[in-house]
């Protein structure tokens, strides 16, 4: 009997469906839900995990001055073309483009054209606000950063990372610059995007995608379009796919989150959009792929926290210091990074070990050298980025990501750690590694801590 009132209630509840066409949190959030494809994992443990377990940790560590300040460089020229773009920082750094000077002879011309220049300067201006990175550091922060690098460079290192020995790099506070909404938008940023799904993501020539992200191939007869290609796929190119598309999400996640709301002469207001993040998300205005992308999301997410569990005898069995040169502080932080990659080893349902990077054999090397290689010309497209802000973020979030498929194509150097010399690891990680590492992870945290938030202002717009 009981049984029977449930089925009617679902069939009610269908039914009303059908007619209302579905609520916005579910249009966001239904088929994001249950198991992930390639896995054995669903949505809900995660949920459970991230927001009870790990994320009050991860945030605790990313504040401390070990995970806060990123070696980066910013100024590196974009490698594959020059940029023409209206809006280009450049352009607006050097001639600040306030509306009274556009020339009058254009004002009176044409009102229309007017309107429209002047809005464009407005956004352009804005843009390059909230793009700017605050690289500000104080005197005695500096001169600690100096004692950090000659602590890290007496611990010999074996591998350089091109990037933090040029004369161009600089250290970042990540706290004083968060990564929120910056106004960067449009067909420069499309063409990031796009060139690192087209060219980057093992994906055949003959499939095509659409410039603009937010508008899709209405002759997708099969309802699959963009994304059948994968599935001739091996396994693990499907995997790389994946990540950058969970990347993506989490990045618009987040400008959704900290949209800026409100802004006047003494205060700016951040706080969830949650029409940017249906825009980006809902099934319907996204013909489907929104959900895609958030279950993508989970899929990096169940990645990194892998590779953090992989890594634990790293940290565990090596002399491995957070060098601050802080002992107390420094002690403290090390107890808290042990306790949260305990944490992530003990979550129970990571991948399948034989299914991915396991292998040994040939194939799984030159797998190793591909994955390599795109991750490499990933991070430099990410020199083409226009928006500082954004480029430090992507910048961070790419090494991130490369730090953690490191540590899972090196799985058996590090469980072979307890045994092998201390002197001479066979596996190792920088600072910069290390830093990337896991504010990466507190991003992918991050989005999924605020995809809870996006689902219970959704359903609070449902029931409005
Ligand atoms: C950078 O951050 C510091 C510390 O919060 C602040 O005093 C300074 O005004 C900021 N600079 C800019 C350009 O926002
Ligand atoms: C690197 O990316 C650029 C820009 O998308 C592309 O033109 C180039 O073919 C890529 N190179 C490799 C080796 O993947
Ligand atoms: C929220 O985002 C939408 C675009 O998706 C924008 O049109 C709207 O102005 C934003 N809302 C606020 C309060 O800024
Ligand atoms: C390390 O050495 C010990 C004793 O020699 C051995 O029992 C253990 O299996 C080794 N561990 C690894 C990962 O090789």
């Amino acid at each position: 009997m009981k049984f029977f009132i449930l089925l009617v209630l679902l069939l009610v509840t269908s039914i009303i469906h059908m007619i209302t066409g579905g609520s916005a949190a579910h249009r966001c959030f239904c088929q994001v839900t249950g198991t992930l494809d390639d896995c054995a994992c669903d949505v809900e443990t995660i949920d459970k995990f991230n927001n009870r377990d790990v994320f009050p940790k991860l945030q605790k560590l990313l504040a401390s001055d070990y995970f806060r300040f990123y070696k980066v460089n910013l100024n590196n020229p974009c490698p594959f073309w020059t940029d023409h773009s209206q809006c280009g920082l450049k352009y607006c750094a050097v001639k600040p483009c306030t509306p009274s000077e556009v020339p009058e002879g254009l004002k009176s011309s044409s009102y229309k054209y007017t309107a429209e220049a002047s809005q464009e300067i407005e956004e352009c201006e804005m843009a390059e606000k909230l793009g700017a990175v605050n690289s500000s550091l104080s005197d005695e922060t500096r001169q600690a950063l100096q004692e950090w690098k000659k602590h890290d460079d007496d611990s010999d290192r074996f591998c350089m990372l091109d990037d933090e020995d040029s004369p161009d790099s600089q250290y970042v506070d990540l706290l004083l610059n968060p990564e929120r909404f910056t106004g960067y938008k449009g067909p420069e940023a499309w063409r990031i995007w796009n060139s690192i799904y087209e060219e980057n993501c093992f994906k055949p020539y003959s499939v095509k995608r659409p410039l603009n992200p937010l508008v899709f191939n209405s002759g997708d007869i099969d309802g699959q379009g963009f994304y059948h290609w994968l599935e001739g796929l091996c396994v693990e190119k499907r995997a790389f796919f994946r990540l950058i598309s969970g990347l993506h999400a989490s990045i618009n996640v987040h400008l959704s989150a900290r949209y800026l709301l409100d802004e006047n002469w003494f205060e700016m207001k951040w706080g969830h959009n949650v029409s940017e993040f249906q825009v980006r998300f809902d099934e319907e205005l996204t013909k489907g792929e929104g959900p895609k992308r958030l279950r993508n999301l989970y899929f990096l997410y169940l990645i990194e926290l892998r590779a953090l569990a992989k890594v634990l005898p790293y940290f565990e069995f090596s002399s491995f210091h957070l060098y601050t040169g802080q002992p107390a502080q420094d002690f403290e932080n090390k107890k808290l990074l042990l306790e949260l990659l305990h944490v992530a080893k003990s979550f129970p349902l990571h991948f399948d070990e034989t299914t991915l990077f396991a292998g040994n054999n040939k194939e799984a090397m030159k797998l190793k050298e591909d994955f390599k290689l795109t991750f490499k010309n990933i991070s430099r497209i990410m020199d083409c980025v226009e928006c500082f802000k954004c480029r430090l973020w992507g910048k961070l979030q790419t090494q991130g990501l490369g730090t953690a498929l490191k540590i899972l194509f090196s799985e058996r150097q590090i469980e072979a750690m307890p045994n092998t010399s201390k002197t001479n690891p066979s596996f190792q990680l920088s600072r910069q590694e290390i830093v990337s590492l896991f504010n990466a992870f507190g991003r992918i945290s991050t989005s999924v801590r605020e995809l809870k938030n996006f689902r219970s202002l959704l359903s609070k717009s449902d029931s409005d």
